[in-house]
């Protein structure tokens, strides 16, 4: 199955930082048999998908609305993400969660959506420190995938990208914080392929892409997309740097 690697900026970059990056970036990479997908932050979705129309590279978005248009003040819907060239969009990444309060029943409106309209979802589940200290990580993740994804055509899974980001693994920023090992990552992703696989049969367990999140960078990224559950990544801290991301793109091939 062909990877993707993600680019996930959060609350980074501005317009002019964004397209510095795209410039460097193009330099270093230009690889077909990986997906790379930038996910900039709102005000820079523009100016990256017009620097990126001649390259390989795909336009994401980290969050979005689920509704088309309407009074929802400060909110962005997926006919707009569509509209400015997003194939992509995060949904239900634990900041969403944890500090917006989202739960899974407004992202799988979102998800909805976003099939709706076209765009491919990122969706994330994970669990937090406490959840596995207390042996509840493969609950935690069953309900999510279980509510996020009901009332979902089965013809459209396979559009979704299922991204585990344990949540004690992501970085918050800190390059040395550590991300899962390669193992307790594979058994995260072997896991979620075998809930998939209970909710809508092996054909799709078998090809949906799972992607690992939480403080991949140069360093492990080899070893955490060789296992043989792990699909891609989505990758926060180390893409903020266009030297570190070509080199978890090149570590996909
Ligand atoms: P990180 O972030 O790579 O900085 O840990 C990943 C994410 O939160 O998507």
């Amino acid at each position: 199955m062909k990877k993707l690697i993600a680019a996930n900026w959060k609350m980074n970059k501005t317009v002019k930082e964004s397209i510095s990056f795209v410039k460097e970036f193009e330099k270093i990479v230009n690889e077909k048999d990986v997906d790379i997908v930038i996910c900039p932050a709102f005000t820079s979705l523009n100016v990256v998908a017009n620097e990126i129309k001649n390259s390989s590279i795909k336009l994401g978005a980290q969050n979005m609305h689920f509704e088309d248009s309407g009074a929802y003040t400060g909110e962005i819907s997926a006919l707009m993400l569509k509209e400015i060239g997003c194939e992509y969009v995060i949904l239900g990444h634990s900041e969403r969660r944890e500090i917006f309060n989202e739960d899974d029943f407004l992202i799988n409106k979102k998800v909805i959506a976003a099939l709706k309209n076209n765009l491919k979802p990122i969706l994330c589940v994970g669990e937090n420190m406490g959840q596995r200290k207390n042996g509840k990580t493969r609950e935690i993740i069953q309900n999510q995938l279980k509510n996020c994804l009901g009332n979902i055509d089965k013809n459209q899974i396979l559009k979704i990208n299922v991204a585990y980001e344990p949540i004690w693994a992501i970085s918050k920023g800190n390059p040395n914080h550590k991300a899962a090992t390669a193992e307790d990552a594979e058994e995260g992703h072997k896991f979620i392929r075998s809930v998939v696989e209970k909710m809508f049969g092996k054909n799709i367990s078998k090809n949906i892409r799972i992607i690992y999140g939480g403080s991949m960078k140069p360093e492990n990224a080899k070893e955490l997309l060789g296992m043989p559950n792990i699909d891609g990544g989505l990758v926060g801290n180390a893409s903020l740097n266009a030297k570190n991301f070509a080199e978890i793109v090149q570590s996909a091939k």
